[in-house]
């Protein structure tokens, strides 16, 4: 299994651009399947995830082919309904398809996805609005089977603004009967990057990026129109490297990022002492003194559950107790012990953690539990004095495209140790 070696204390300089959006290209991946016209998307991220998501459609008889940088799909004949536990279980986004096989091709069997590392992750509410819209769903040997004898239009209100529910409440209801209205919507920007996408088809949807989504429905997939499409960039990446960057004390350009998706994340920062230089579509990090703060995880535009273990890195370094509450995930602080392990202090209660500032880190093995506590360990031993050896990298390869090429160009001292194919 892969490790990165990283050798610390590291500084950074130059200039970095941020790949295009995993979260925003996985439901776009799956919105494929709702045309029968061809989609080229561009720049996919060479990632885990997004390849398991082309599997999976290739599996469902979808026809992928890649030119350069432009990956091309034929929904136009699918020959199969089913996506298998076998390619859930890797990666529970697997889910997304649901919605929009569902809705053109009124049934569906689908594994359940189950748990992972950060939570019991349910998808009732996926399950209860798609039951509102009509559809008839059972639980069956693991298998959400979804039959319908016609998506209905209906009035949603989401009891929490889940992004995934609210993306496959969407593309489910571009078959439906009539206008769906959506409350409560996720308003995340890959949720916004979907709607727009679907859009650029000739979708007819309404309040993109806000939380009433209103969705015309009675499209067949004969309706849509040949695209090509871009996401947006990964804002969870850029807010890795800008938090990077201020642990190292050092000043870099993060590129190819809208300010506007971390808007919140930026003004924590600052209000931590963090300096920036922000552009149209850049982003400079100042080498700055920082101080304590105090956090809480919410949905978008609130701080991004995704980017909370690598806040608390930064908080072991910045002057005074800082105090990060989780209030997305339940089980989302496995990257403690291993920070711990590395000489940060940090004590949980309930779902806040009391992280001590400036803690000195040195170098040992840690393990990766999940995705992003993956990127919080790298932080961490590049702040570190010494050798840390990240073990378990494949987490971080599920989400992060290249991410030691793009630290080592910037001056990190990192290698994969065990390289093979890269992923
Ligand atoms: C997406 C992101 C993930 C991010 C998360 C929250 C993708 C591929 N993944 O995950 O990186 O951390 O948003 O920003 O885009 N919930 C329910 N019932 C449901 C659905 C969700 O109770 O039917 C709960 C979940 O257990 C969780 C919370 O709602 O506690 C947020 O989940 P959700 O917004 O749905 O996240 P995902 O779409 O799974």
């Amino acid at each position: 299994m892969d490790r990165l070696i990283i050798e610390g204390p590291s500084k950074m300089s130059g200039e970095v651009a941020v790949s295009s959006a995993k979260n925003a290209y996985l439901p776009i991946l799956a919105a494929t399947l709702v045309t029968s016209k061809p989609v080229h998307l561009k720049n996919l991220p060479d990632l885990k995830d997004i390849k398991t998501m082309i599997k999976l459609l290739t599996h469902l008889g979808v026809v992928v082919e890649t030119k350069g940088d432009v990956t091309s799909f034929d929904s136009s004949k699918i020959l199969s309904n089913e996506a298998t536990y076998d390619l859930v279980k890797t990666m529970r986004a697997s889910i997304l398809v649901l919605g929009p096989i569902l809705g053109r091709f009124l049934e569906s069997k689908i594994s359940l996805p189950g748990g992972c590392a950060i939570g019991a992750r349910p998808i009732d509410l996926h399950l209860k609005n798609l039951k509102k819209m009509n559809a008839n769903i059972t639980i069956e040997s693991g298998y959400v089977y979804a039959k319908t004898n016609g998506l209905k239009s209906a009035d949603i209100t989401l009891n929490f603004p889940s992004v995934g529910a609210t993306e496959n409440l969407m593309m489910a209801a571009l078959f439906a009967d009539g206008e769906t209205v959506i409350e409560n919507a996720a308003m995340e920007p890959e949720v916004e990057d979907l709607a727009n996408f679907l859009i650029a088809m000739g979708a007819k949807i309404q309040g993109s990026g806000t939380s009433r989504l209103s969705i015309k429905g009675n499209m067949k997939a004969d309706d849509f129109k040949e695209v090509t499409y871009e996401a947006i960039g990964d804002r969870i990446e850029a807010g890795t490297l800008i938090m990077a960057a201020l642990i190292t004390n050092s000043k870099i350009k993060v590129k190819n990022i809208n300010p506007r998706h971390l808007s919140v994340v930026l003004h924590v920062l600052e209000e931590m002492g963090a300096a920036f230089e922000i552009g149209k579509n850049f982003i400079t990090v100042k080498p700055s003194k920082l101080k304590w703060s105090k956090i809480h995880t919410a949905p978008y535009p609130g701080f991004p559950t995704d980017l909370q273990a690598q806040i608390m890195t930064l908080a072991t370094k910045a002057e005074g107790a800082s105090i990060i509450r989780e209030e997305i995930f339940e089980n989302r602080f496995m990257h403690v012990p291993e920070l711990v392990r590395l000489g940060a202090e940090i004590e949980l209660i309930g779902n806040a953690a009391i992280i001590q500032g400036n803690t000195k880190l040195t170098g040992c093995p840690v393990m990766c539990t999940d995705l992003r506590a993956s990127a919080a360990l790298v932080l961490a031993a590049m702040s570190a004095e010494g050798v840390t050896d990240v073990q378990r990298v494949y987490h971080l390869d599920r989400g992060y495209e290249r991410l030691e090429e793009k630290l080592k160009m910037l001056g990190v001292k990192i290698e994969r140790s065990n390289p093979g194919e890269y992923l």
